[in-house]
């Protein structure tokens, strides 16, 4: 047992590169990311992680093709809930962060049943960020404060209007793919996170890339500013 419940927060990269490199359609690098996505899950379970944020599409993803958005927020409304099974038997709770309001009605519908189905689960919770983003979250909550008539805007403050403000913050971010940024994830709560860089493509991940980062995070030696 850990002293202190981890929070593991994943950028999930290279789905494109993945597909591109065996000549598919990204799509299928998508489809892939997937079936990684639930080996990861696991790792992430027999690793006692207790919060996995999981950065499934930006607010900066509507970019993308057409084809590649609706392909996308296909899987969202296909596999989130028909995963249930998977969930309840792994005490999974599922939560989101992000603006789900443009998003196709059917995929808000998967995802908040599956939140609903999932609220009693709590061996680890499933924090998947869909049309997040970080800036977009700063300023939603200084929205919400300022209607609710605060007047000093602490960090704390600002903080207690996130939709999951019960969530700590993020103790290591993982990227895959070789890309050294953050993309606009969790900005605010990623203060004092620690970072780990993979150049694994995503749809190559699997249990014991979560073991391997977990191990470079327990070597780190964290001082929030203070004197170890
Ligand atoms: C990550 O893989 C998945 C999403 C952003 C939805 P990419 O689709 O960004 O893959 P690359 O970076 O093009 O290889
Ligand atoms: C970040 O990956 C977003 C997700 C993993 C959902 P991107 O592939 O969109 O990021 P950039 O464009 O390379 O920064
Ligand atoms: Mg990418």
């Amino acid at each position: 047992m850990r002293e202190k419940e981890l929070h593991l927060g994943l950028i999930m990269d290279g789905n494109g590169r993945w597909a591109k490199a065996r000549h598919l359609p990204r799509t299928a690098g998508h489809l892939a990311g997937l079936k990684s996505l639930k080996k990861v899950v696991l790792g992430a379970i027999n690793n006692e992680v207790k919060y996995l944020s999981l950065y499934c599409f930006s607010t900066e993803n509507w970019k993308r093709s057409q084809e590649e958005v609706s392909y996308l927020m296909g899987l969202f409304s296909s596999k989130i809930y028909s995963e249930l099974p998977f969930y309840q038997e792994n005490g999974i709770k599922i939560l989101t962060i992000g603006d789900l309001s443009p998003l196709p009605e059917d995929a808000k519908k998967a995802i908040n049943d599956t939140i609903e189905a999932t609220k009693d689960n709590d061996t680890i919770i499933l924090q998947l960020a869909i049309n997040y983003g970080g800036q977009a979250e700063i300023s939603m909550a200084v929205n919400k404060a300022i209607k609710n008539g605060e007047t000093n805007l602490t960090p704390e403050v600002i903080r207690s209007y996130f939709e999951h403000p019960e969530v700590p913050p993020v103790d290591v971010i993982a990227r895959s793919a070789g890309e050294i940024r953050l993309s606009n994830f969790l900005l605010f709560d990623s203060a004092y996170a620690e970072f780990v860089f993979c150049d694994k493509l995503w749809p190559d991940w699997d249990e014991s890339d979560v073991t391997k980062v977990l191990e470079e995070y327990s070597h780190r030696i964290r001082r929030f500013g203070g004197v170890k």
